[in-house]
């Protein structure tokens, strides 16, 4: 029993677009063992949403509740690989509901999008759009006050945004538990690495948070032709080693295909990859299927920040999930009693 209220910005509501909506439901479930563990009588609510889509592809969303006075979390998963809408749809979806919110007059807005959209497009290179910048205006522009995300592409995207806060979550602590606690993985014989210099870092972390070493890949890209990786070179010893392969998404899976290869060639024993964002677009799955066929890679450990269904993770031998859903529910439910995030962020 709580001797002192606790302090609250207010009533915790959440509501989703159409594609948020399994993970909404996933970080309440999460919600509801935190509060039980803390002995919280939090007041939650889950708001009833509509989303529209008009003959001509146009998309709005409607929240069907009264808000005002709320702290209010919208929920997003951008890339849902489980509906035929599109990222730029759901995107649209996403500003829809967020002005929606701002309509309604809640004490704060925040967006949960555990894939930022176009994190990729953070930098010119040539006569191109800084598309990230973009989103980070029409994010603000539609009433977001904050945003939570998951290990994106680029940390210099905190900078796009002129009001709102965007604060980034990490995957390493569930995953790394997942390594050491669920497949018991052999510290001792395991070389960390990133599939390039841009993930180096990363690599870095978690072979600090597993007291492993590491190894570097560097990759270059054909830029003229998109999704291409024109060559790559390793630095560090990796023979006889198991290796895990470490990154912020896989996407076309050409990257990690070409990075595992490389290794293999120089001596890998068995090649683990996590990653925080498992788009696999395109042919992906085929082509890590195939390389898991050929005993390239033994598994690859996903979050269901990408969510592929249960059939799908019970059907695929290489491929494994790790919930992200808990460390949302816990920041969210850290700023809504007014608690520090800053240990939950590392
Ligand atoms: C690149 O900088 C990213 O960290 C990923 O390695 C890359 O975007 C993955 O793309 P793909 O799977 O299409 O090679």
């Amino acid at each position: 029993m709580q001797l002192y209220p606790l302090e609250s910005r207010g009533v915790l509501s959440i509501a989703a677009c159409n594609s948020g909506k399994s993970f909404a439901e996933r970080v309440i479930r999460e919600l509801c063992l935190i509060a039980k563990k803390e002995d919280d009588n939090l007041e939650y609510r889950l708001r009833d949403t509509q989303e529209i889509v008009f003959p001509n592809g146009e998309v709005k969303v409607v929240i069907n509740e009264f808000i005002r006075g709320d702290d209010f979390y919208i929920i997003q998963c951008i890339d849902d690989p489980l509906s035929d809408r599109s990222v730029n749809d759901n995107l649209m979806a996403l500003i829809t509901a967020t002005h929606a919110a701002y309509q309604s007059d809640p004490d704060h807005i925040t967006v949960v999008i555990p894939q930022f959209p176009y994190a990729r497009q953070e930098r010119r290179k040539t006569r191109e759009s800084i598309s990230a910048k973009l989103v980070a205006k029409f994010l603000e522009d539609a009433g977001a006050q904050r945003v939570l995300t998951l290990d994106i592409h680029s940390e210099a995207i905190q900078g796009f945004f002129n009001y709102a806060k965007l604060e980034d979550m990490h995957a390493s602590g569930e995953i790394t538990e997942y390594l050491l606690n669920k497949l018991k993985l052999n510290k001792k014989n395991l070389v960390v690495t990133g599939p390039d210099v841009g993930s180096a870092e990363k690599a870095r972390h978690y072979s600090k948070r597993l007291g492993t070493s590491f190894a570097i890949v560097d990759k270059a890209r054909d830029y003229s032709k998109p999704g291409e990786v024109e060559s790559m070179r390793l630095v560090g010893d990796v023979e006889g080693k198991d290796i895990l392969i470490v990154d912020d998404m896989i996407a076309t899976g050409g990257t990690l295909i070409h990075a595992a290869t490389l290794l293999k060639e120089n001596g890998a024993q068995d090649i683990y990859v996590a990653v925080s964002l498992p788009f696999f677009n395109g042919n992906a799955v085929e082509k890590i299927e195939q390389a898991y066929r050929k005993g390239i890679i033994k598994l690859v450990i996903g979050t269901d920040a990408v969510f592929w269904g249960e059939a799908f993770v019970k059907n695929t031998e290489w491929y494994e999930e790790v919930s992200v859903a808990p460390l949302f529910a816990k920041v969210i439910y850290n700023i809504n009693r007014k608690r520090s995030v800053s240990q939950l962020l590392k």
